[in-house]
């Protein structure tokens, strides 16, 4: 089996737990860092055991040291950030969301194809256990025909109001920081286009991102899903599906499954708890892998076309509750 040699672009808090999880990986060699500061690549390095350390991202990129880099960049770099790589012949898993829009998303599967190289969302509750656990239930017909899911993925950061997630030029917003997941963990169980969109946001005055945001969505199969997203109130983040037969209470973080209760209609419940191989980031780690070995551009389970899917959907809620980024006139 080759191992895959990773390089991990920004050295900032996410890049923590893709660091530990690529350790854990099998196949996976965590092999390089890069940050804008050489200083900060050295502690990033020492810190989790890492050879190579660049204080460019550009010398990276043109490093023989790695096959693969992992975007770990505020949203709005994601796309020059990916590209950069890509046109250096390195494969890239993107953190979520892949990028700010769809039209930036779109020069990146570019990219990816002229450059022959491999390009993934980091979408990573999609191949947690349970997650596939509650695909099995429901593609099982066990709660009927999926009618209806609901998901609120809402936390408070107002003590950090120059984050990147309050900037409109990095992307910012509820929608697109959280409310990705709640999109994509309707879009696995209600298989269907979207026919119509409804939102309402709470926009901040001094970023003018939505803080908070309600959105529904209607599916042409007549399924309808009810999310939230938040940067400035507080919820818990559970989520339902409700089939003709049954339904599924996911409590905790919903999107990522790991505890859930099957009700079926007809009186029977069942738990699950099905834990993350490691912290949750090792699945993502090993579907990239396996797709760099069979020289795939994309994965069949996180696909181009599913981060499009999803990217079309939160351009539509922007246009919506009027948010607007630099990248969206360029
Ligand atoms: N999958 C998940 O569960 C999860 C969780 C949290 C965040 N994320 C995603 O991961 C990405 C990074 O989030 P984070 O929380 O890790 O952010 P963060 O702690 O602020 O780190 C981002 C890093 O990006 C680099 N960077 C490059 N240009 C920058 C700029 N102009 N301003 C700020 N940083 C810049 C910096 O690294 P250097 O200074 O070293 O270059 C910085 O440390 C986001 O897209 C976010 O959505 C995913």
């Amino acid at each position: 089996m080759k191992t895959i040699r990773w390089g991990i672009i920004g050295a900032g808090g996410i890049a923590e737990r893709f660091a530990n999880a690529c350790k854990n990986t099998p196949g996976a060699e965590l092999a390089a860092i890069a940050s804008r500061s050489l200083e900060k690549a050295n502690a990033f390095a020492d810190r989790f055991g890492i050879e190579h350390r660049f204080g460019t991202y550009e010398d990276m990129a043109e490093s023989d040291k790695i096959d693969a880099a992992y975007v770990a960049t505020p949203h709005g770099l994601h796309g020059p950030n990916a590209i950069l790589f890509m046109n250096k012949g390195k494969h890239i898993l993107s953190e979520k969301p892949i990028t700010v829009n769809a039209k930036e998303l779109q020069k990146m599967i570019d990219s990816a194809k002229e450059n022959k190289v491999f390009l993934m969302e980091g979408m990573w509750p999609r191949l947690v256990p349970g997650v596939l656990k509650l695909l099995e239930i429901v593609e099982s017909g066990q709660i009927g025909e999926v009618k209806g899911i609901e998901g609120r993925f809402c936390y408070e950061m107002s003590d950090e109001p120059d984050h990147h997630a309050f900037k409109p030029e990095f992307g910012g917003g509820s929608i697109l920081d959280v409310g990705c997941y709640c999109l994509s963990f309707a879009s696995w169980f209600i298989k269907s286009p979207v026919e119509e969109i409804k939102a309402v946001a709470d926009i901040g005055e001094n970023n003018q991102v939505d803080e908070h945001a309600c959105y529904l969505l209607k599916y042409e199969n007549g399924a309808m899903s009810s999310l939230t997203s938040a940067m400035m109130v507080k919820k818990p983040s559970d989520g339902h599906i409700f089939g003709t037969k049954g339904r599924i209470d996911v409590t905790g973080r919903f999107y990522a499954a790991e505890n859930f209760t099957v009700h079926l209609y007809d009186g029977e419940s069942t738990d699950y708890h099905m834990p993350f191989y490691g912290n949750g980031f090792e699945e993502e780690i090993m579907e990239a892998n396996e797709c760099i070995r069979a020289g795939k551009l994309e994965s069949d389970i996180l696909t181009h076309a599913q981060s499009m899917f999803i990217m079309e959907q939160m351009d539509a809620i922007r246009k919506i509750i009027g948010v607007k980024y630099p990248q969206d006139d360029q």
